[in-house]
């Protein structure tokens, strides 16, 4: 018997193989062969070795223990750069797109963020609502147990503050920890052509004070490139933001190279977004004013295009990357974190360590959240995945489909994928009391 108190839990989570804590001090996967993580009430007390855990771990009668045989444990994975909510699909313009047209040139034509923000404004609620629910519920079957969500496809005032009433919606509702970003500065609305400053007035006099004063958006971004806000309107949009209370982020240097992450570290942003044309001064920049690079392979990918971002410079400059999916209908329609992370790793040079922590502590870090998820430590939200695989070296190498075998939410179990495959691994096993209070809290 130890001579210290041990931790009470109400679950806890083991396994013979890897679990990844993604909270090592140096930033690494913080590997422990052989593992466990405890919890109670939602929240992680104790993390260690599985042996361990027999004597520094007091199970309460009716906890949950879940034995995972070799698989391995990670954290949930935090989507921080994605658009869940709105109307219709591009799917006839993904076929113009492949075909030859150019994502610049629709939009020009009034097509590609403006075809969806039309559809967008004339779904009612309930359906925006509903196609929401149903892309985190996507999301969720692939880990992603916390999520960044733009408004963005309204671009009027009733429309944008529509977007985010279901995004709040969603975070009451939904299991996934849902972040609420306003996104009013997306593009120049067609009836505003050739008046973007007027725009802007409108999303800094009107937009941003009623969005702050209900609360609606923890975060502002803007979408500073030549289809849409130059540098001076991207400032003012995100300066007004700070007045507001609101976090600035910011797509820069997505489709041409436009000084947008000078502009993120000069506004202190949280984080700067895409950078597939960031140059050195942006990122010497961004490592100086401790700005998190939020990087979007799949928007790259299912563009048809080549340029990706300098993730090794990155990170050789110090700068945090994260990697996330940038769920949205027209340059990015998966919503599948470990896809993303294969194309990190071909065309962007990062390793399966380098791509998981993307996927989990650095995407906390660029919703300033790292305290709360993305790693597995105690006091952190009991967010765990427990991967069909043995090894993690197959995340980014099996590519194009679902590792997850099981999802832990607050210390529920929201998704268990395992019974399809090699038989119920986490629902076998457990005891009576605790299945009837899962049930109920289900
Ligand atoms: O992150 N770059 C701006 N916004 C989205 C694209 C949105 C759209 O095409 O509908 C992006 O790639
Ligand atoms: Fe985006």
């Amino acid at each position: 018997m130890s001579g210290f108190p041990r931790q009470q839990a109400d679950l806890i989570v083991t396994t013979d193989g890897p679990l990844l804590t993604c909270a090592a001090p140096d930033g690494g996967l913080g590997l422990l062969e052989g593992g466990a993580v405890a919890a109670r009430d939602g929240v992680i007390v104790w993390v260690g070795g599985k042996a361990q855990a027999e004597v520094e771990v007091s199970l309460s009668e009716d906890a949950r223990r879940v034995d995972c045989g070799s698989r391995v444990l990670m954290p949930g994975v935090v989507e921080c750069h994605s658009h869940p909510v709105f109307g219709g699909d591009r799917a006839g313009e993904f076929q113009m797109r492949v075909t030859g047209s150019d994502y610049e040139e629709i939009a020009r034509a009034g097509g590609g963020i403006m075809s969806t923000v039309r559809e967008t404004r004339a779904a009612s609620p309930e359906l925006l609502l509903e196609r929401g629910r149903r892309h985190l519920d996507w999301m969720l079957d692939y880990g992603i147990t916390t999520v960044e969500a733009k408004s963005g496809y309204g671009l009027d005032t009733d429309s944008e503050l529509r977007l985010l009433e279901v995004i709040a919606e969603l975070g009451r509702t939904h299991p996934a920890t849902v972040v609420a970003t306003f996104l009013g500065a997306h593009t120049v609305p067609l009836e505003y052509r050739g008046r973007a400053d007027d725009y802007v007035d409108l999303v800094v006099e009107e937009m941003l004070p009623r969005v702050a004063e209900a609360e609606l958006a923890r975060f502002c971004d803007v979408f500073c490139e030549d289809v849409a806000f130059n540098l001076d309107q991207s400032r003012r949009v995100l300066q007004a933001a700070k007045e507001y209370g609101l976090l600035p982020k910011i797509h820069a240097d997505q489709l041409s190279a436009g000084g947008g992450a000078q502009l993120a570290a000069e506004v202190q942003a949280v984080s700067a977004e895409h950078l597939d044309y960031i140059d050195g001064a942006g990122i010497a920049a961004l490592a100086e004013a401790g700005v998190t690079a939020v990087l979007l392979p799949g928007a790259v990918f299912f563009l048809g295009r080549t340029h990706y971002a300098p993730a090794r410079a990155l990170l050789e400059a110090g700068v945090p990357v994260a990697i996330s999916t940038d769920f949205n209908p027209g340059t990015c329609y998966s919503e599948n974190p470990f896809l993303m992370g294969t194309i990190a790793s071909c065309y962007m040079g990062l390793s399966a360590a380098q791509v998981i922590v993307g996927l989990t502590r650095r995407a906390a870090g660029a919703l300033g959240m790292e305290e709360e998820v993305g790693s597995l430590a105690p006091g952190r939200r009991a967010d765990i995945l427990v991967l069909e695989s043995e090894d993690y070296l197959d995340l980014p190498y099996h590519f194009g489909v679902n590792p997850v075998a099981a999802v832990f939410k607050n210390g529920r179990l929201v998704r268990d994928r395992s019974g399809g495959g090699r038989g119920g691994l986490v629902s076998a096993g457990k005891p009576q009391a605790a299945e009837a209070k899962a049930g109920r809290a289900e």
